[in-house]
């Protein structure tokens, strides 16, 4: 996070609170956030995008006092599923601000954000299409629609391959002629208002060229549907994927860089297509709160575990793990951590930073130097969770989920609380009344 910095005494200070204050009054692990670098980034997004809107993917991490803070620095939320709109909807957010996806919407999810009046529904199958065409109808409100195109670009980190077929779930296919098919469905479809077409090609992308191939061949599709149907699409929709730095060998453009670039290939495209510039809308996460976030951690305990050649690895094991952080059993994403209760001349030995959970892929930091006199009590943390953590956290092993901390001008705020054993039994109507104690 941006206002993080070591105190006099070594000890890290985000936003003018000591760790170790925030540690004794509301625990570990936790999720400890920059408020202000969480409204930079999004008005940073929204400044530099605009006119395009800015829809912040609220997978990445949502809950309804970030929802505000969103609305209030211009942005709106992308929600993917009924849950999502929920909490975007308790906090107030007016629906036409919101943007509805996911590949499997249900019927009840379709209604509440018709009866919400979400401003777009990114439609994804043909069976989706017929039931948002239904559930508009009862309802009686003509609904505005984009379509989710697969452009046959796959970005990944680092990388992107564009290829003939995607061999994926999301959005109708654009070689195989299942984007047009979809338009004329939506067309033909009097409840339903086509506003334009949706892309998203991955996520935690660093190369660029991914984006501008699927802005030229979205808007090529976008000016042959334009063309077939005598219409206009007023919009267009390029998804989010914006990559930012886990660590130091990470090198991500800023929202004004990747803002210039993309206006620049599509003012250049249409000009060749020969059609009015659409609508732009982006979809970043955790471009926007990855950064604002670290995780903090209490270590447990510290073992030297010899390894093949003799050598040894020092594992720090501390109070979370794999369920506040899955990300790096999951892709193999790699973190850094730091010492942040205190500062220590000792030696740096190569460490690796492990839960406490039952099962040896629980890493949360596969290789990081940390001084050789870490020990338990220590606190550390693990920078860059602010996305896809909180949001992709479990009970495994029935861990209570960590608290999300907002700290600004010194002052800590619960954004979400802790989960006590209370929360896991009140689930289990098998608990006994020894189970609320
Ligand atoms: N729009 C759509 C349609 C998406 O599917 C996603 C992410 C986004 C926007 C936001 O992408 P972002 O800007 O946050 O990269 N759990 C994975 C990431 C999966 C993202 C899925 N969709 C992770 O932890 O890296």
């Amino acid at each position: 996070a941006q206002g993080v910095e070591r105190g006099d005494d070594g000890a890290l200070r985000v936003a003018g609170a000591d760790v170790r204050e925030i540690a004794e009054a509301h625990g570990t692990p936790a999720y400890v956030m920059d408020e202000t670098d969480f409204r930079s980034r999004a008005r940073a997004f929204a400044a530099a995008f605009a006119p395009a809107d800015v829809f912040y993917a609220g997978k990445s991490f949502l809950c309804t006092t970030v929802a505000r803070w969103l609305v209030e620095e211009g942005l709106g939320i992308d929600v993917s599923t009924g849950g999502e709109l929920a909490v975007a909807l308790a906090a107030g957010v007016p629906g036409e601000k919101l943007l509805l996806h996911g590949n499997n919407k249900s019927v009840a999810e379709l209604r509440r954000a018709v009866a919400a009046g979400v401003g777009r529904i990114v439609v994804d199958s043909f069976e989706e299409i017929d039931r948002l065409a239904e559930v508009a109808r009862e309802a009686g409100v003509q609904q505005a629609v984009l379509v989710r195109v697969t452009l046959g670009v796959e970005a990944h980190t680092h990388e992107f391959i564009a290829t003939a077929h995607e061999d994926q779930k999301f959005g109708f296919s654009v070689s195989a002629g299942d984007a047009e098919e979809a338009v004329r469905r939506v067309l033909a479809a009097p409840a339903l208002e086509l506003r334009g077409l949706h892309s998203h090609i991955g996520s935690q992308i660093f190369d660029t060229s991914g984006f501008e191939i699927a802005a030229r061949r979205l808007l090529s599709l976008h000016a042959k549907i334009q063309r077939d149907n005598g219409i206009v699409l007023p919009e267009a929709d390029l998804g989010g994927g914006f990559g930012i730095a886990y660590t130091t060998a990470d090198d991500p453009s800023t929202p004004q860089e990747l803002a210039k670039g993309l206006r620049e290939i599509v003012e250049r495209e249409c000009e060749q297509l020969d059609i009015a510039v659409p609508h732009l809308a982006v979809e970043p996460g955790r471009a926007i709160v990855g950064p604002t976030t670290f995780t903090l951690y209490e270590v447990g305990t510290v073992k030297q575990v010899a390894l093949d050649a003799g050598a040894r690895r020092q594992y720090v094991a501390v109070d979370g793990g794999m369920s506040d952080n899955i990300r790096t059993a999951l892709y193999d994403a790699s973190y850094s951590a730091t010492l942040a209760s205190r500062s220590s001349s000792a030696p740096p030995a190569l460490s690796r930073i492990v839960g406490k959970h039952c099962e040896s892929g629980d890493v949360v930091v596969k290789d990081e130097f940390l001084p050789a006199d870490v020990q338990a009590g220590d606190l550390l943390a693990v920078p860059g969770t602010g996305a896809y953590c909180r949001s992709m956290a479990s009970n495994y092993n029935a861990v209570p989920r960590p608290p999300v901390l907002a700290v600004r001008d010194g002052q800590v705020q619960v954004l979400l609380r802790r989960e006590t054993d209370d929360d896991l039994l009140r689930l289990d109507p098998g608990a006994g009344p020894q189970g609320a104690a």
